[in-house]
C-alpha cells in the first residue's frame, strides 16, 4: 500500500490503473478505522481493481464548538488496517493540499440538508462534506464510492450531488456495523467512558422497540416514536432529535406507509452519536439500503 500526500500522486497512481483497464473504488474517510471503515474497504476491495481510501478529517464539516481537535487520529494505526485490508493507496493530505490559499467554493444541497443533523449541526457541515466528496471525486474520479449507512443523511446528500452534477460515480451504501450489543460503530465512540458507554447501547434498543412496534402493525408514526422515547427515557437519554422522514425525500412521516428512515442523535456522555433504522414496506431494499445505485 502506498500512502501518498498530494493531489498530483493520486492523479498519476489511479490514471496509470485506468491506463491498464482497472476500475477505481474510493472510500472516503476521516480516520480512526473501526469495523464500519473496514466493511466498506472489504466492499471496495471485492468490487474494484484499485482501491483508494482517503484519510482526511476536513475541517469544513466541524463547527467552532464541535471535536475538531480532539477527533482521534492515529494515521500508523489506520495505515496498518488500511494495508491489512488490500488496500492501494492511503490518500492522507494535509488541509492546506486540499484547501490551498484562495479557496472559495462551497457546494451546498438544498432542502435535504435542512433537516436532522442539518438542522442540529448547523447548514456547514453538510456544505463541508458535499464539498470535500466532491472535491476527492474531482482527484480521483472512482468508478464507486463506498459510504455507510450509518449516516444515512450524508448519503442521501452525496447522492443528490452526484446527481444533481452529473457526476460519473456509483454510490454504494454499506449496512451499519454494530459492537455486539447493538452500539452502532462509530468513531467517536472512544469518547464513551464505561458508564455512558453502557447508556449508548439504549440508542439501538430504541431504534429497535420502534421498529419491534411497526413491524406489529402499527403505522402511526407518534406512536412507532412513543416507543423509542419510552427506552430512551429509561436510559435517562433526552434526543436532540428522534424522527421518522420519508427514506428518499427526508419529507416527514406522520405514518409509515413507505419506505421510512427512523433516525436518532444523542449525546451520551462526551459523545454526540447518531443511529438510524430503516423501516421498510416492502420487502425490497430501499433506495438507502440498496448497493450499488448511484
Ligand atoms: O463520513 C465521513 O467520515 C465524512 O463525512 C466524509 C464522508 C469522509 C467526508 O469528510
Amino acid at each position: 500500500m502506498r500512502i501518498l500526500r498530494t493531489i498530483p500522486e493520486v492523479r498519476a497512481a489511479v490514471e496509470e490503473a485506468r491506463s491498464a483497464g482497472g476500475t477505481v473504488g474510493l472510500v472516503p474517510t476521516m480516520g480512526a478505522f473501526h469495523d464500519g471503515h473496514l466493511s466498506l474497504m472489504r466492499a471496495a476491495r471485492a468490487a474494484s481493481d484499485l482501491v483508494v481510501v482517503s484519510l482526511f478529517v476536513n475541517p469544513t464539516q466541524f463547527a467552532a464548538n464541535e471535536d475538531l481537535s480532539t477527533y482521534p487520529r492515529d494515521e500508523d494505526r489506520d495505515a496498518a488496517l488500511a494495508e491489512a485490508e488490500g488496500v492501494d493507496i492511503l490518500f492522507a493530505p494535509s488541509a492546506s493540499e486540499i484547501y490551498p490559499e484562495g479557496f472559495a467554493t462551497s457546494i451546498h444541497v438544498a432542502g435535504l440538508t435542512d433537516v436532522l443533523d442539518g438542522a442540529s449541526r448547523g447548514a456547514h457541515h453538510f456544505d463541508g462534506v458535499a464539498t470535500v466528496v466532491t472535491k476527492l471525486f474531482g482527484i480521483v474520479r472512482p468508478d464507486a464510492a463506498y459510504f455507510g449507512q450509518k449516516d444515512a443523511q450524508q448519503v442521501l446528500v452525496v447522492r443528490r450531488v452526484v446527481r444533481d452534477l452529473d457526476l460519473d460515480v456509483r454510490i454504494v451504501a454499506c449496512p451499519i456495523v454494530r459492537e455486539p450489543d447493538g452500539l452502532a460503530m462509530s468513531s467517536r465512540n472512544v469518547y464513551l467512558d464505561p458508564d455512558a458507554r453502557a447508556q449508548a447501547t439504549a440508542l439501538n434498543r430504541a431504534l429497535d422497540a420502534a421498529a419491534a412496534a411497526f413491524e406489529a402493525g402499527e403505522r402511526d408514526g407518534d406512536a412507532i416514536l412513543a416507543a423509542a422515547h419510552h427506552v430512551l427515557l429509561g436510559a435517562g437519554i433526552a434526543p436532540e432529535y428522534l424522527e421518522l422522514r420519508d427514506a428518499e425525500t427526508l419529507e416527514p412521516a406522520a405514518r409509515v406507509e413507505r419506505d421510512t428512515l427512523l433516525a436518532v442523535a444523542a449525546r451520551v456522555g462526551a459523545a454526540r452519536l447518531i443511529d438510524n433504522h430503516v423501516l421498510s414496506v416492502t420487502d425490497a431494499p430501499t433506495p438507502i439500503d440498496e448497493r450499488g445505485d448511484a
